[in-house]
């Protein structure tokens, strides 16, 4: 039996990867989609999510948008110069021919959450305000979570948007702490185990080749890959996202550690950074399954031979 999943998402490059992961992935029955202010602003995020799945004919999906800025401080910027200014890469997709669920977000998640017979899983792979809300809205629903999976935060890696923070958690600091300090059932998949799994083009090239799903797909990447590439020079590309959603829906793919995590909230040069105390195994009912390690190899192959089944769903 399929497992119910949402996912919470700012589309963006890694996240339209990762919403056709889950489109392709039989373990999961994608019920809800709902966006977040993040990469891009929330009207565009929305936009981005209605028309990644009416790329993959999942346009029966429903799209309920969330928050369109974070909780308490205005988040400092957008991530238009990675994901293009319309977030996907400079690809145009298709308008989707759906109309946006008319609940907010939060509304949304807390109505499924609430009539599901069995758990639900949450991927939030955007910032967490739309989560911290539910938590503080509706939080019965929220306690009927059966595994939230979180792509954000950073153990020993430092941060990608700045020195310090993971672009997540740095775009909402006072949620993500929330959150990451609730008892909800959480695995946090970090930069720690997302940079060091690498897409590399031999691998993209096998689902561009697999029909036009897969080669939107290919173009959605392309952008991210030439930003990436002249960054770090390595030959491949990081799709976080992506690795979060391998996470859901493969339970157990990365090796996680019970840790206790707190998020610094203040409004200097640490602002964002998660803080892993790694000196023990916690047993708090607070404590966050955070990721350490991951069989890069497998991850990519997972993704990309999920990826290159979409034009045969
Ligand atoms: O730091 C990576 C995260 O920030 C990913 O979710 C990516 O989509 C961006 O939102
Ligand atoms: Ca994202």
């Amino acid at each position: 039996m399929p497992v119910p999943l949402v996912i919470d998402t700012d589309p963006g490059i890694d996240d339209a990867l990762a919403i056709l992961l889950a489109l392709a992935s039989p373990e999961v029955d994608l019920r809800l989609v709902t966006t977040v202010h993040g990469n891009v602003e929330l009207a565009q995020t929305t936009e981005n999510a209605l028309r990644v799945l009416h790329l993959a004919g999942r346009s029966d999906v429903p799209v309920a948008a969330g928050a369109r800025e974070s909780l308490i401080h205005p988040q400092p910027e957008r991530a238009g110069h990675v994901h293009g200014d319309a977030g996907l890469g400079g690809v145009r997709l298709p308008p989707s021919p759906a109309a946006l669920d008319h609940r907010p977000a939060v509304v949304a998640l807390a109505e499924l959450l609430t009539s599901s017979p069995v758990p639900v899983t949450v991927a939030a792979i955007g910032p967490l305000t739309n989560i911290a809300l539910l938590l503080r809205v509706f939080p019965g629903a929220a306690a009927r979570i059966g595994r939230l999976v979180v792509m954000g935060g950073s153990a020993a890696r430092g941060g990608n948007v700045t020195a310090a923070a993971e672009f997540n958690v740095w775009s909402d600091p006072e949620a993500a702490h929330a959150v990451l300090t609730s008892t909800l059932p959480t695995v946090m998949v970090g930069l720690d185990v997302t940079l060091p799994t690498l897409l590399r083009p031999e691998g993209i090239a096998r689902f561009a080749a697999a029909g036009p799903v897969g080669a939107q797909a290919a173009a959605i990447l392309q952008q991210y890959l030439d930003v990436q590439e002249a960054a770090s020079g390595g030959a491949g590309v990081v799709v976080h996202d992506a690795l979060a959603l391998t996470e859901a829906i493969a339970p157990g793919t990365l090796g996680a550690v019970r840790r206790d995590v707190v998020v610094d909230t203040s409004l200097g040069a640490g602002r964002g950074q998660t803080l892993v105390d790694r000196r023990r195994t916690s047993a708090a009912p607070t404590a966050v399954d955070v990721a350490e390690t991951v069989d890069s190899a497998a991850a990519v192959e997972f993704l990309v031979s999920r990826l290159a089944a979409l034009d045969t769903l």
